[in-house]
């Protein structure tokens, strides 16, 4: 048994949560769309032909905001070929994911389902074969409320959209259109000037890093804030994370690698405050990230050509379960300067949700602790000082085998979000709680399994599923409860 301490004081303040960081990412690729949100003949499709199961599932997993409609496929985007009687919409060649879009799904279909599961749409801009023009039009047909022509075109209600990408992965060499720097930076400038002027409302998200392995990163992200400060309100950051071969201690350890990805970003957007004597501050939309094989991906240019292919349909185990969870706690941890945060894809893509066409729908592991953390994790993220013996790992060294965060709810509890790295011992934790005076129940939720390798499928979609452990003792102002070998867990104060 290994032991660890932590502290929780609700005085050690990092910084709101925005419950924009629960988000997730729908983008037009493999079975997203078509057969994953949307499915006209399926039995539990609404008339609007979205299905109700995968709505369902959608609702508990808690995102608020979700980014559309791409991806590498915005870069190829038309978004006139979505809009309009369906019958006459064009179906176009996809080259970022070589797939035919028929375009049943559009803009305008994309919102009435995100205002059917009570999710906000956030937007991105074609600023690989497009440019300013489409993206002022863009704004005018969803924001405007009527009286011009595109916004006329669009009819109803406007949509309201408030948060806008400004392309996406434009650093990055597999990218349609894809820039230099100094080329995005301005063409990034003057598609916001020129959206604002269509609707000054609009928060507008600037392209960062494709990763942190990028060889412009760092320096892409300080030409274009120098470039693009005053014009935006967010950068973007994008990672994936696999286990690669069988290091798995690695793999448990890469929320090292998201913490120090988002404090460098943090540090060159302020380096550029300050040498614009600017107040405000950029913040971080992390807007596309979770656990990728992409080893197993054989590539884009290998793919045939085909309508609703089944692309990167990764099976999650309780281990990459774990690794998501860790991933949250190191968002939460920079609450105060990550505002968005979206779980790459939503559904079938690299998913937390998985359909079949005309049949089932079921929750992948990681499901779980990205639901509960949406769930749980509302309030104020508490700093907690762990102390705990390391592990070592081939790619980050020596790693603390306990991470974790907790949250002062909005509902006055403290909930604690912990991870055990260790793939043998028990973690036997401490939790200082002298600065809770009363405190006298707590309970236990953990993710963790005999094998670490299990799965959910169609036919077992309950095999991986959290479990309520014994209740945490509490004595003294201290609280000690056990973390199972390699787990995510929550242990909710009230
Ligand atoms: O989420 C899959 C792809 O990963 C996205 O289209 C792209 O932005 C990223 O490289």
């Amino acid at each position: 048994m290994l032991n660890a301490s932590l502290t929780v004081d609700p005085a050690y303040t990092i910084g709101t949560v925005d419950p924009r960081l629960y988000g997730s990412f729908v983008e037009h690729m493999g079975r997203c769309v078509y057969t994953g949100i949307y499915e006209p003949g399926h039995p539990s499709a609404n008339g609007d032909g979205f299905r109700q199961d995968v709505a369902g599932l959608v609702r508990e997993l808690g995102v608020p905001i979700v980014r559309y409609p791409g991806g590498n496929f915005v870069s190829n985007y038309k978004w006139e070929d979505g809009i309009g009687p369906v019958t006459d919409r064009p179906r176009r060649l996809d080259l970022a994911w070589r797939s035919l879009e028929t375009n049943e799904v559009g803009v305008g279909e994309f919102v009435t389902w995100a205002r059917s599961v009570g999710v906000d749409p956030m937007m991105a801009v074609n600023l690989g074969t497009r440019g300013l023009e489409a993206a002022r039009d863009l704004v005018e047909y969803c924001n405007l409320p009527g009286g011009t022509y595109w916004s006329d075109l669009r009819g109803g209600d406007p949509y309201g959209i408030k948060v806008w990408c400004l392309g996406n992965e434009m650093d990055g060499p597999w990218q349609t259109g894809h820039k230099t720097a100094e080329e995005y930076a301005r063409i990034a400038v003057e598609t916001a000037k020129s959206m604002r002027q269509v609707d000054p409302s609009i928060e507008l998200v600037a392209c960062g890093s494709s990763n942190r392995a990028m060889p412009t990163f760092g320096s892409w992200e300080a030409t274009v804030l120098k470039e693009a400060y005053e014009a935006v309100d967010y950068i973007s950051a994008h990672a994936y994370y696999q286990q690669h071969g069988d290091d798995r201690a690695s793999f448990l350890a890469v929320a090292t690698d998201m913490d120090a990805f988002i404090e460098e970003v943090v540090a060159t957007a302020d380096h550029v405050r300050a040498v614009k004597r600017q107040s405000k501050r950029i913040h971080v939309s992390f807007d596309e990230w979770n656990v990728w094989y992409q080893s197993r991906f054989v590539g884009e240019t290998n793919l045939d050509v085909e309508q609703t292919p089944r692309l990167i349909e990764d099976v999650y185990s309780v281990t990459d379960a774990v690794v998501v969870g860790n991933l949250l706690i190191s968002l939460l941890r920079h609450a105060d300067r990550v505002k968005i945060g979206c779980l790459a894809q939503l559904v079938n893509v690299i998913a937390p949700i998985m359909t079949e066409p005309g049949g089932a729908v079921w929750k992948q592991a990681s499901f779980h602790p990205f639901a509960l953390t949406a769930q749980y994790g509302q309030g104020t993220a508490l700093q907690v000082i762990p102390s705990a013996p390391t592990v070592s790992t081939a790619l980050y060294g020596d790693v603390p085998v306990l991470d974790a965060v907790a949250v002062h709810t909005d509902a006055d509890e403290i909930v604690i979000f912990a991870v055990n790295r260790s793939l043998e011992e028990p973690l036997d934790l401490a939790v200082d709680l002298r600065s809770l005076p009363g405190v006298t129940s707590a309970t236990h939720t953990a993710l963790a399994d005999a094998d670490p390798d299990a799965v959910n499928t169609a036919a077992a979609p309950d095999r991986v599923a959290p479990r309520l452990l014994d209740e945490p003792k509490i004595d003294g102002g201290r609280l000690s409860a056990v973390l199972p070998p390699l787990s995510w867990n929550m242990i909710r104060i009230s």
